[in-house]
């Protein structure tokens, strides 16, 4: 078979001239971000032997301690994509400011926005690292002018594009550019990303949620008692037992869920009272989000929808919830009944709170 599968770049053109909203040279700009991907995923899978592990010995705007693999992948976003003429320019987790395109680049109508790695403290451990990107339509005419970070801050629901590519056992691409989601694997042989999951969807259903447990103590009553509920399977309200996982990673958190279900939460804890959540908006819940509602599911904070937030800042936080709809809709309840009180059983001390690792 020599020319079995679709590839990405087949893909993206046929969706082009399906949908007359990507204008211009939007699918190549797409293919730039690929091959973005593709280069990333090369030294991830080479670590050590390529002298890409470890730290940086720099800091990003958010004061996190960066990885050498965090830069390096900043760096081939940035020069595989600001030379096609497709972009007026990005942002990035990696980078304070905006990179706008311009000197001997061509300016192009559109918007990127990118978490070059996700998971970074997975990478010096051998386990499942991603990267994250969302794409823009530069409002007005910023291509003439010069853009601004203000440029950037539209709605998620105003994303022309989503996606992620999985660096793991094998690597993956998935996309969406607003009508449905697909997944490509990379074929190293032939160096090209292969359709293999056409019109992915996530189950409404699901016994398996993800959160990092050891905030428990710093989460809202809502997310504290759903947990509690989940936790206590067969014997509590549920009346069915559930899996925890937690990978570290929001592209394999995400990508579970897109295979077999599930819900996913970072939800608003009190740990730092200046953030109101772990994740950015800009370049980890927007894209994310846009992902699983094109997949049928639902991406919430709690008490919105998060294509609807509307941004203030590059590199602002926000809490998520995400996955399979039943369960986001109960989280969604549990916050509304918080706001209005009308969750005072869960409140009475008669109620048995359960904390994670208890043993009585
Ligand atoms: P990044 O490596 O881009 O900073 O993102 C990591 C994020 C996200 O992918 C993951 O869900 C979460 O941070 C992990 O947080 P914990 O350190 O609390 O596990
Ligand atoms: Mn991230
Ligand atoms: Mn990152």
């Amino acid at each position: 078979m020599l020319c079995g599968r679709t590839n990405v770049n087949k893909f993206l053109i046929e969706e082009q001239r399906r949908n007359t909203a990507l204008v211009g040279d939007f699918s190549m700009l797409v293919s730039d971000v690929v091959r973005s991907c593709k280069a990333i995923a090369q030294g991830v899978s080479r670590g050590s032997l390529a002298g890409v592990l470890g730290d940086e010995g720099s800091e990003n705007v958010q004061g996190e301690a960066q990885k050498k693999l965090d830069v390096l992948a900043n760096e081939a976003f940035l020069r595989h994509c600001e030379w096609g003429g497709h972009l007026a320019a990005m942002a990035s987790e990696e980078m304070e400011d905006i990179y706008p395109i311009g000197g001997e680049h061509p300016r192009g109508k559109y918007l990127l926005v990118f978490d070059p790695l996700d998971g970074s403290s997975n990478i010096d451990v051998n386990l499942s690292v991603g990267s994250i990107f969302s794409v823009l339509r530069c409002p007005e005419d910023c291509s003439a002018a010069q853009p601004t970070a203000a440029d950037f801050l539209q709605p998620g629901s105003r994303q022309v594009a989503a996606g992620y590519a999985l660096y793991g056992p094998s690597t993956m691409l998935v996309l969406t550019v607003g009508s449905g989601v697909y997944g490509f694997t990379l074929d190293r042989d032939i160096g090209e990303f292969l359709l293999t999951h056409p019109h992915l969807t996530i189950s409404p259903e699901t016994r398996e949620f993800a959160i990092n447990a050891s905030n428990e103590r710093f989460w809202e009553p809502p997310v504290q008692r759903y947990v509690s509920e989940c936790l206590a399977g067969k014997t509590g309200v549920r009346g069915k037992d559930f899996n925890m996982r937690w990978v570290a990673s929001m592209v394999a958190e995400v990508h579970r869920i897109l295979m077999r279900g599930g819900v996913f939460m970072y939800p608003r804890d009190s740990k730092d009272k200046s953030k109101p959540g772990r994740l950015r908006l800009m370049y980890e819940a927007n894209p994310m989000a846009m992902i699983v509602e094109q997949a049928g599911g639902l991406a919430s904070t709690g008490s919105e929808r998060i294509l609807d937030v509307r941004p203030k800042g590059l590199h602002q936080r926000v809490p998520v919830i995400l996955g399979s709809r039943d369960e986001v809709e109960r989280l969604e309840r549990y916050h509304h009944e918080h706001v209005n009180g009308d969750d005072q059983p869960f409140r009475s001390p008669l109620f048995s709170t359960r904390t994670l690792f208890r043993d009585d």
